[in-house]
């Protein structure tokens, strides 16, 4: 890739510049409530609001759903963008020009110039495709498929020629060569510096974002060679976990349609829309993802699924069920539509159009039924027996879940099947549910007392500058207690620069799984006063000092017990037997004393 990572000072520039009440604000209004401001979640549907932004914090969270992050995660997950794009919106607000490493700038122009680049391919391929004679096989294969030319042009249908390199000559050669290979349109012969077109004789579906820019193209052959489908690799703008084929011709024109087909062929998307249903989207050759979901369920509430009726479009259909069960929320509704053995809804509207293959759709199976089918199917024992063994498999996906109508109706369900009394069920699926996350909700109390590390680093998340109090953060590092290493980088990082943020913090370990486990502390809020802070995060990194000690005493007296310690750790046990029994004493001459 051309351009190098976006420097880690700039992101603490731009999240020190950059006010994400402003940033959420300016997309769902927010009101202000005390310290912080609040508005219903836009990431599920809720009536009253309990999506909150602390202006302190730079960071959001909601109460209902548990979404958190800073403004650039806000970014990403409201408007759907990669990092480096949320980056360069943010810095755009301010006027700023995002740097690359080992770059002097100019990357985002790269990008752009990436969309350019395939523009001017899908156009190429467009006017193959209308030449009189290289055009002819292709534009005679697609009208055996029934397709028109009203939709080919809509769906920027085109042909790739046969040949190696006519994509690179046409786009003028040599000065084309480093892009389109960024971009995915070109191959590079292993071993060699030659480069070769990567779609070769294949009818061509450009793949298009929500705006309609060009990412990539999924080619289909005239024949019946392999792949039958050939798809752009991952690229600095394509990644197909994001992308749907035909959301962009869906939502084309601000249009928010009802519902959303999600189906499994670019030519059944293309079919559909001819056919008058144009509100069918597909993934690209791979499952349905949670990025995919996020993207679907800001179009619409409503999503069916209508895969094939065999057992690879089961198996697709499952997946789904699987990403969507999380998501679910009350206004969503989630169905399923299997086709019959050998149908596709490519083949299934031509042969019945438009009117009966919409009455299937509205036939399709809700989703909390459709889990129900499949768990039932699977188990094949009959009796008692089987009733418990569909409990059984039914409890892991209930733990996915979040309460709600979904939940009550899953129960409600499985009760009437099993006889059993629903509350009693409800008692008997939660009692071996498995445990949530370690880190509580923000609303409900611990009842035991968070450890000397969470409670230091999440004081620090809430007061970066309190750091300055703290000397040698390094020696904290070599404690053999967990978190401890987290809790000396976060130290060493905020002594050195002491005005950073909270969420200037969280990008530091932007996808990892610190940055996951500070992201958690950081809806933390602590019960200790503001004036209390200074002396509960020295009183913390204390406690944090005894426990690694007595742990290294415990491990050096286990050593002993077992083989014999050199003359260093005999030593180094005395001097920790010591320091606890000066301790200890110190405690009980404070006690008496009292
Ligand atoms: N697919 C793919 N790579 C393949 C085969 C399939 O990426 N080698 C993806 C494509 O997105 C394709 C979808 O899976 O559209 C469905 O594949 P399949 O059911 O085999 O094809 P159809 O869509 O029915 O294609 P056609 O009608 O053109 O035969
Ligand atoms: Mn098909």
């Amino acid at each position: 890739m051309a351009s190098g990572k976006i420097p880690q000072t700039f992101i603490d520039e731009l999240i020190s510049r950059v006010d994400i009440v402003e940033v959420i604000d300016s997309r769902v209004p927010l009101k202000k409530t005390g310290r912080n401001y609040m508005t219903c979640c836009p990431f599920h549907n809720e009536k009253t609001p309990s999506f909150s932004v602390s202006p302190e914090k730079q960071f959001y969270y909601c109460f209902g759903c548990g979404v958190h992050g800073t403004a650039i995660s806000f970014l990403i997950e409201y408007e759907h963008l990669q990092f480096p794009e949320a980056v360069e919106e943010l810095a755009r607000g301010l006027g700023l020009t995002v740097p690359r490493e080992g770059e002097s700038g100019g990357s985002s122009k790269a990008r752009r110039d990436l969309y350019g680049w395939l523009e001017k391919a899908a156009c190429y391929y467009q006017q193959v495709l209308a030449e009189n004679s290289r055009g002819k096989i292709a534009r005679t294969y697609l009208e055996q498929r029934g397709l028109n030319a009203e939709v080919i042009t809509r769906f920027r249908i085109g042909y790739a020629p046969p040949g190696w390199d006519n994509l690179l000559c046409a786009l003028g050669g040599e000065v084309a060569r480093n892009p389109l290979m960024e971009a995915g349109m070109l191959i590079q012969q292993e071993g060699t510096n030659r480069v070769y077109d990567r779609f070769r004789n294949r009818i061509l579906f450009p793949i298009e974002d929500r705006r309609g820019r060009i990412l990539g193209f999924g080619g289909r052959t005239l024949g019946d060679d392999t792949p039958k489908y050939l798809n752009s690799p991952e690229t600095p703008l394509f990644q197909k976990r994001y992308e749907l084929y035909g959301l962009y011709q869906a939502t084309e024109c601000g249009r928010f349609p009802e519902r959303l087909l999600i189906v499994e062929g670019y030519l059944d998307v293309v079919a559909l829309a001819q056919a008058g249903i144009s509100y069918s989207v597909a993934t690209l050759g791979t499952a349905t993802t949670v990025e995919h979901l996020n993207r679907l369920f800001r179009v619409t509430p409503h999503l069916v699924f209508c895969f094939d009726g065999d057992r690879a479009g089961r198996a697709a259909a499952w997946r789904a069920l699987e990403a969507s069960l999380p998501e679910l929320h009350d206004q969503r509704d989630v169905r399923f539509l299997l086709l019959p053995e050998g149908e596709d809804p490519d083949t299934l509207v031509r042969a019945e159009g438009r009117e009966v293959f919409s009455t299937r759709l509205r036939q399709a199976t809700p989703i909390i039924q459709y889990l129900l089918e499949v768990i039932r199917a699977q188990v094949d024992t009959e009796g008692t027996d089987r009733q418990a063994r569909v409990v059984e498999l039914v409890r892991p996906f209930m733990a996915k879940m979040s309460p709600g109508i979904y939940h009550t109706l899953l129960i409600r369900e499985l009760a009437e099947f099993t006889r059993i009394a629903p509350d009693k069920l409800s008692r008997l699926v939660q009692s071996r549910a498995v445990p949530p996350d370690d880190v509580p909700s923000p609303t409900e109390k611990r009842t035991t007392r968070p450890s000397p590390v969470r409670t230091a680093l999440g004081l620090l998340l809430v007061r970066p500058d309190l750091a300055r109090l703290i000397d040698d953060p390094a020696r904290y590092a070599e404690y053999e207690v967990p978190g401890a290493k987290l809790l000396a980088e976060v130290l060493t990082l905020l002594k050195s620069q002491p005005n950073l943020k909270t969420s200037a913090i969280l990008e530091h370990w932007r996808g990892t799984d610190m940055g996951r486990h500070l992201a958690r502390l950081a809806q933390w809020t602590p019960l200790v006063p503001e004036e209390g802070m200074a002396t509960e995060l020295k009183d913390a990194l204390k406690r944090l000092e005894q426990q690694a000690l007595e742990q290294e005493t415990t491990h050096l007296v286990d050593k002993a017990r077992i083989s014999s310690l050199t003359d260093a750790e005999k030593a180094r046990l005395h001097s920790l037997l010591a320091q606890k029994h000066a301790r200890t004493t110190t405690r009980l001459a404070g006690a008496t004393t009292r």
